[in-house]
């Protein structure tokens, strides 16, 4: 066992021994720190950090780094597919002094889990908002401050701190700190690395809604723009002052995130200029106002081929049933409910490169939606519901006469003969390739299976015959399917 699964074995004993005092006296639920034990809750309000690790008997570095993506098995799952474009990158971190600083944790967080080592700084006013403890046990670094530190710049110094690093992040950048920028001021250390900085820098504005849309700042924004300093956000909402509401809210940690990947992504993106149309997930199909017809599918595969093809750089348009995944980046959605409405909107899509059907589209529908619900005769169920044959999206695109992609990609969800049927639906449905999977109990897949789980094995069926992929997580089919797509759109 890895030494965290043996922290976390010990900590859920640690937890069944001890008095139930413990945890409650700091108002903490037993069930929620199991949760947190096993990596199921993601984040501690930084001012809980403490507490929390009291409660369950570890320091809050331990715990910090149970919540950090150092447990492998729950992290890993969330971890991106593939290697992030921060991976093996060096991240300064400048946090500013605003409420969102609290956001910075996840950031942190999120940024190491993708194999970026963050360096951190703060402003003076940023510990006023979130200790530099909780900051440097995250980032598994000492936290900078001060400019006239003597050890720290005997050591590093700020213009090491500035040159050494691959990225500079602000986070939250307030109103301040970009004036400081703006004006080419250098007077503490975070206003000093950003004037001797080499590296691109990204900016996450967070004020309020006033002080964003103020003359002073307006100025600063178009000085920073033109200065090649990249934006994130800031983004529209509530504030933290109560009944304040307009932009100013800093960017959310995955989205700053997305937008440092992009900024060092270096691959080749030879889908540019393509549009690829995807479905995704299960659909709805209503049997009155309050029941439908629905099937295990989580959207995880589709969502992950939509994600993984936009990493190629190509104009990806997801039609999603519902789900209660993210929305991939990079990717723009349409959210429908049943298979007409996804019907409709695929088609509306096109002309298109290129159509990728991984939806698990209902087959059948209620013949007849009722309008009021359905209600128990006398306590007998209805003797029966009349279906009706839902329109085959992928049939329909794949045999266009007009309007047909270069290339039509379906899948076969299958319990039995995998091959056999697969091979009938690439020929009925049109469809260049089919990725046939087995969503049987049996499949062998563990977790939930295939259907609602993160792994998948596929046999990808073509003209050419069938060519077996191993077990692999639904992100890495989804980047293999891509690099396919790559070579037959070149
Ligand atoms: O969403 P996940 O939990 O990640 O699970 C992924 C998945 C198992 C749902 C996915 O990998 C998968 O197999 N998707 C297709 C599921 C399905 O509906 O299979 P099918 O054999 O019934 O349909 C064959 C093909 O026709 C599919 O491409 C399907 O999208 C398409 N189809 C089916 C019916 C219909 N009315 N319209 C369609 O377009």
């Amino acid at each position: 066992m890895s030494d965290i699964g043996k922290f976390v074995e010990e900590r859920l004993s640690a937890l069944k021994k001890r008095p139930i005092t413990a945890a409650t006296e700091a108002g903490l639920e037993r069930s929620y720190l199991r949760d947190l034990i096993v990596g199921k809750k993601q984040t501690i309000r930084a001012d809980m950090i403490e507490k929390v690790a009291e409660a369950i008997g570890a320091t809050p570095q331990q715990l910090i780094a149970l919540q950090s993506g150092e447990a492998p098995a729950r992290f890993a799952e969330a971890a991106v597919a593939g290697r992030s474009p921060v991976d093996g990158k060096r991240v300064l971190l400048i946090i500013g002094g605003g409420i969102a600083a609290y956001k910075c944790l996840d950031l942190i967080r999120r940024l190491r889990e993708r194999g970026a080592a963050v360096r951190p700084v703060m402003t003076r006013a940023a510990a006023e908002f979130v200790t530099p403890l909780s900051v440097g046990a995250l980032a598994a670094d000492r936290v900078f401050s001060e400019l006239f530190d003597r050890e720290d710049e005997q050591d590093v110094g700020h213009i090491r701190l500035a040159r050494e690093t691959d990225l500079i992040v602000v986070a939250p950048a307030t109103a301040d700190l970009m004036a400081k920028m703006a004006a080419g001021l250098a007077n503490d250390l975070a206003s000093a690395i950003l004037l001797a900085a080499g590296a691109p820098v990204l900016i996450a504005p967070a004020m309020n809604p006033h002080m964003w849309t103020h003359p002073a700042t307006r100025r600063s924004r178009e000085t920073l723009k033109s200065d090649g300093i990249h934006f994130i956000g800031p983004n529209a909402g509530e504030m933290a002052e109560s009944g304040e509401a307009g932009v100013g809210r800093m960017a959310e940690p995955l989205e700053i995130v997305v937008a440092a990947e992009t900024l060092l992504d270096t691959t080749p993106r030879p889908l540019t200029g393509k549009r690829i149309v995807v479905t995704s997930g299960p659909t709805h199909e209503p049997i009155d106002p309050v029941r439908y017809i629905a099937n295990r599918s989580s959207g995880k595969q589709g969502h992950a081929i939509a994600a993984a093809l936009a990493r190629l750089g190509a104009d990806v348009r997801l039609v999603s049933g519902p789900v209660t995944i993210a929305d991939p980046a990079g990717v723009t959605v349409t959210h429908v409910e049943t298979a007409r409405q996804m019907k409709d909107a695929a088609e509306a899509l096109l002309p298109a490169d290129a159509a990728i059907f991984a939806a698990a589209v209902a087959d059948w529908r209620a013949a007849t939606e009722a309008d009021e619900k359905m209600k128990k005769e006398g306590g007998k169920g209805p003797s029966s519901l009349p279906l009706t044959e839902n329109p085959d999206i992928l049939a329909g695109i794949g045999n266009h006469q007009k309007l047909r992609p270069r290339l039509v990609i379906g899948f076969a969800a299958e319990t039995d003969k995998l091959i056999e049927h697969g091979t009938a639906k690439l020929k009925r449905k049109g469809a260049d390739y089919i990725v046939a999977n087995d969503v049987s109990p049996d499949s062998g897949i563990g977790g939930s299976g295939v259907m609602g789980g993160d792994r998948n094995r596929i046999t990808l069926l073509s003209s050419e015959g069938a060519e077996e992929w191993p077990e692999m997580s639904k992100d890495e089919v989804a980047a293999r399917l891509a690099a396919l797509v790559a070579e037959r759109l070149a």
